[in-house]
């Protein structure tokens, strides 16, 4: 982290995970533990049945509330989809977009791309997300696929944009997978995620973007990955689905750093 220089981001990804009467008492115990005073952002992504209950519980809070996906069109028949402004009116303040389990499934880079616009464009901040296989990290090419996704998912977005945008590195073998990234391996490619942007768009930009660690993030193993300098949060599945484990976690990124 550099609280210096950019933000601290903790931020939840439930996936496919709760239902609205669940999002309820989640968020009722949460409250009930969230640390008091200054702490950092944090963002809970949730299934789009479950933001109206989500935000609701949240309304007095400093968290925000997030979507797990968006459209890149803005309206039409695009059954099944939802596009950025609903999120938006709805109450939603984030947005993740390009996860390795929605890439899976067939969105590419330039969808990722489109969607990082649109969401953009109505102000949703934006979480984008990139990440290499096992079968690419064995095959040494790890920083040739980060630099491509990057590359792809940021391309055509004005300077004064790139600020707005958030950016997740999860290696797919650590997601879900209980194998976490060991926090020199994450250092490794969240400094070279950093490297890409002043590349793309200056050093001060670079500097200012907040960059997140996401996969077997845990409450046991957030303070090492954290205290990194180029790791400025993270990106939590499994874990932020149990609010003490959760908090615990906010917690981590609210160490006093030097
Ligand atoms: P886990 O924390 O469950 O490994 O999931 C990480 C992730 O994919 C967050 O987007």
């Amino acid at each position: 982290m550099n609280r210096k220089y950019r933000k601290t981001v903790i931020a939840a990804n439930w996936k496919m995970n709760k239902t609205p009467t669940e999002t309820k008492a989640f968020m009722t115990e949460f409250k009930g533990l969230m640390p008091k005073g200054r702490w950092c952002d944090v963002a809970i992504c949730v299934p789009a049945v479950c933001i109206p209950a989500a935000v609701r519980a949240m309304r007095e809070t400093r968290v925000g509330i997030g979507g797990e996906n968006c459209s890149a069109h803005a309206s039409g028949a695009f059954t099944g989809e939802i596009a950025a402004n609903m999120l938006v009116d709805a109450g939603c303040k984030y947005v993740i977009i390009g996860h390795s389990e929605r890439r899976a499934m067939g969105e590419t880079d330039a969808e990722v791309n489109a969607k990082v616009k649109a969401a953009l464009l109505n102000e949703l901040i934006p979480i984008m997300c990139v990440g290499e296989s096992l079968a690419q990290r064995e095959a040494g090419i790890t920083e040739e696929w980060i630099t491509m996704q990057v590359k792809a998912g940021l391309a055509g977005i004005p300077e004064e944009k790139i600020r707005k945008i958030v950016i997740a590195y999860e290696p797919i073998w650590a997601i879900g997978t209980g194998k976490v990234a060991t926090p020199e391996q994450a250092e490794e490619v969240c400094e070279h995620i950093r490297t890409v942007i002043r590349k793309m768009f200056g050093a001060k930009i670079a500097r200012a973007t907040s960059i997140l660690y996401g996969g077997s993030m845990n409450e046991k193993n957030a303070y090492e990955l954290l205290a990194q300098p180029d790791i400025d949060g993270g990106l939590i599945g499994g874990a932020s689905l149990v609010p003490e484990k959760f908090v615990q976690i906010i917690e981590a990124a609210n160490q006093p750093t030097n």
